[in-house]
């Protein structure tokens, strides 16, 4: 088996920084090393030990480039990559004017396969190794992304995304399409090499009750699968659903209600959540997926990332492209802690990479196995040069510890500071 040895510094977590003080969970080395074994990371020490021990491994010198678990992004919408940055609406007429007409071309095999390689390359060009995302209505949709990951060994979570009200001619499916699709694509990828399909409700809005049920009814017949959706984003999308569920007792319910809650349960955004829908998540240990630059971007609103995560509740870490204003994790991580910020808290920078990586990763109910810089886990790897650009260096320069380093390139970032990506072992940038 092929052994790799990466030098540089590194960063690891042992623990989750939002529930102990982020020093103790915390390994930092500033000449560090990854052995890398096939496919897995086998040990993560000192650079002159692990050089040592394993003297025939082909070595990678990063100097003091910064070696980090690769970025988990917990939800995105590839078809959305060509209108990233449209301007001018909020949700609701976002999605009528921009998305849907977009969403619209992934009938077209061809165009979903030509966006959903673009969207892969993108990715790693900006140091992400796994992205989580909603496809179309189009079954076509499905197969080209999971093809393109499948080309590239990327692990993927994706799946069709279902819709059969409020959503235009040629963007609708009905109840029992969206069951059977569902199946058969769940069938075809799920657990096939790196790919974990999830049963995917757009958002209530767009499913009626009919569909729900159904999908609430494939999901439990595999709920080994994660669900993803949409949840209490912005206040006239929260108004709508209290007029199309009026008997909900929240939006949260018109999932519940059709067993559309659970575990595995990925529910992107949960900005304005009540107090029974928080206590409601927290109990079935649901997901919630943090989306900042689209939060801002779309106007939506402050989520409750210190409350929430120190509460224990799984919270991932996302662009959502193209609601999301980039494609970078760091500038995501930026967002997070600008929100923090609005709300009267500092993230700590170890608590943003521990979200973009660990804690996505935890959401996804992939612990271990993605977004851990550890024995074991896949090779998924990404490394940072911590002095991109003029304006960033001149702050690092003079950086008395890493986390004074690194901060400068978290606010400041972008694919300029991705020095290198290895994808299940290999390199993949270039
Ligand atoms: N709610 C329902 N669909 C979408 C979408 O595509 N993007 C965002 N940001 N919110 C949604
Ligand atoms: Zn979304």
């Amino acid at each position: 088996m092929s052994k790799q040895l990466l030098l540089g510094q590194t960063l690891s977590f042992t623990g989750d920084p939002f529930q102990a003080d982020w020093s103790e969970v915390t390994r930092t080395s500033s000449r560090g090393g990854v052995l890398v074994e096939g496919n897995r990371i086998a040990a993560v020490g000192e650079a002159d030990d692990l050089r040592r021990a394993h003297p025939e491994a082909d070595v990678t010198d990063y100097g003091n480039a910064l070696i980090t678990a690769g970025f988990v992004d917990a939800h995105m919408h590839y078809p959305q990559t060509g209108i990233i940055a449209s301007w001018g609406k909020q949700l609701i007429d976002w999605l009528n004017t921009y998305t849907f007409a977009e969403e619209t071309r992934f009938s077209d095999r061809a165009y979903a396969d030509e966006v959903a390689g673009r969207t892969l390359d993108l990715a790693f060009a900006h140091g992400t190794t796994t992205l989580t995302s909603f496809c179309t209505i189009h079954p076509e949709s499905v197969d080209a992304f999971f093809g393109a990951a499948a080309a590239r060994n990327m692990a993927v979570i994706a799946g069709k995304t279902c819709m059969d009200r409020n959503a235009p001619d040629g963007l609708r499916d009905t109840a029992q399409s969206a069951y059977d699709d569902s199946k058969a694509l769940l069938q075809k990828w799920h657990g096939k090499g790196r790919a974990t399909y999830a049963i995917t409700p757009r958002f209530s809005p767009t499913s009626t009750p009919e569909q729900l049920e159904a999908l609430g009814a494939l999901w439990g017949e595999y709920p080994d699968c994660p669900m993803q959706t949409h949840l209490s984003e912005q206040i006239p999308e929260i108004e709508w659903v209290r007029s199309l569920f009026p008997e909900a007792r929240d939006y949260l319910d018109t999932y519940e209600k059709f067993g559309l809650l659970g575990p595995k349960g990925l529910y992107g955004h949960s900005i304005w959540l009540e107090e029974r829908e928080r206590a409601r998540l927290a109990e079935v240990d649901a997901s919630l997926i943090h989306c900042p630059t689209s939060n801002t971007f779309i106007g939506s609103g402050l989520f409750d990332l210190m409350g929430l995560a120190s509460a224990g509740l799984r919270v991932g870490l996302a662009t959502d492209t193209g609601g999301g204003s980039n494609f970078s994790m760091l500038h995501t991580m930026a967002a997070a802690y600008e929100i923090g910020q609005l709300r009267g808290v500092s993230v700590h920078p170890a608590q943003l990479m521990w979200l973009a990586t660990e804690g996505s990763a935890r959401a996804l109910h992939m612990s271990g196995e993605i977004g851990h810089l550890g024995a074991g886990a896949m090779a998924d790897i990404t490394v940072l040069d911590l002095g991109s650009t003029p304006a960033i260096k001149q702050r690092t320069d003079r950086a008395e510890h890493l986390w004074d380093a690194l901060f400068p390139t978290i606010m400041m970032g972008d694919d300029r500071a991705v020095r290198d990506v290895w994808i299940a072992g290999k390199r993949a940038l270039r």
